[in-house]
């Protein structure tokens, strides 16, 4: 089934100069980019990313992490993947959510580490349903910047040449 998914490089795979080695990775998958942007993550948008772990004792570590606080490095590289299968295929190249779980050879197992504060460092986000992807897409691209009108879009009417989510 053709999908879409977010894929987040965090700040301290960038910090790391992991870029590179990711996408190389992420290839493996045979997917395509749809998008790809660098961003500078606010916390408004880190806490609506984050929206559903607002109750984890962790939650202000996690934005801070997004947001490059912990590694003054404040940007992500934010890309979308397309293609059949695109969201377990992605999620198996990362590995688990835990780095210390995650298998050696992914993602997260390779570059992956736990604070001494109990927050997974773990590098990379990628959606964990069609749902969640479809979520998390609208929050980080705008319509414009895909290659393709994944979902249905409206134009707004005092700028009909700028798209915007229905
Ligand atoms: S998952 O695997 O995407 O379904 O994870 P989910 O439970 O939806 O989101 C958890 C995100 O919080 C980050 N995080 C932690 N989770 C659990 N325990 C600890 N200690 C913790 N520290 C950070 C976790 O990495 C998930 O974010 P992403 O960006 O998906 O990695």
């Amino acid at each position: 089934m053709i999908e879409q998914t977010l894929v987040l490089i965090k700040p301290d795979g960038l910090k790391k100069s992991l870029t590179g080695n990711i996408l190389t990775r992420l290839s493996e998958t045979k997917l395509e980019i749809a998008g790809a942007k660098i961003v500078k993550v606010t916390k408004t948008l880190a806490a609506s990313h984050y929206a559903h772990m607002k109750d984890k004792p962790f939650f202000p570590e996690l934005i801070k992490y997004l947001t490059g606080e912990l590694h003054n490095r404040k940007k992500v590289m934010a890309l979308v993947y397309h293609g059949n299968n695109a969201i377990k295929l992605v999620r198996k190249i990362c590995g688990s959510t835990n780095p210390e779980k995650a298998s050696p050879t992914t993602i997260r197992g390779s570059y992956g580490r736990i604070t001494t504060k109990g927050l997974f460092e773990n590098i990379i986000h990628a959606s964990s349903s069609r749902k969640d992807a479809e979520r998390e897409i609208k929050l980080w691209f705008t319509p414009g910047e895909l290659i393709y009108k994944i979902y249905p879009v409206i134009k707004t009417k005092k700028q009909t040449e700028f798209l915007r989510w229905k």
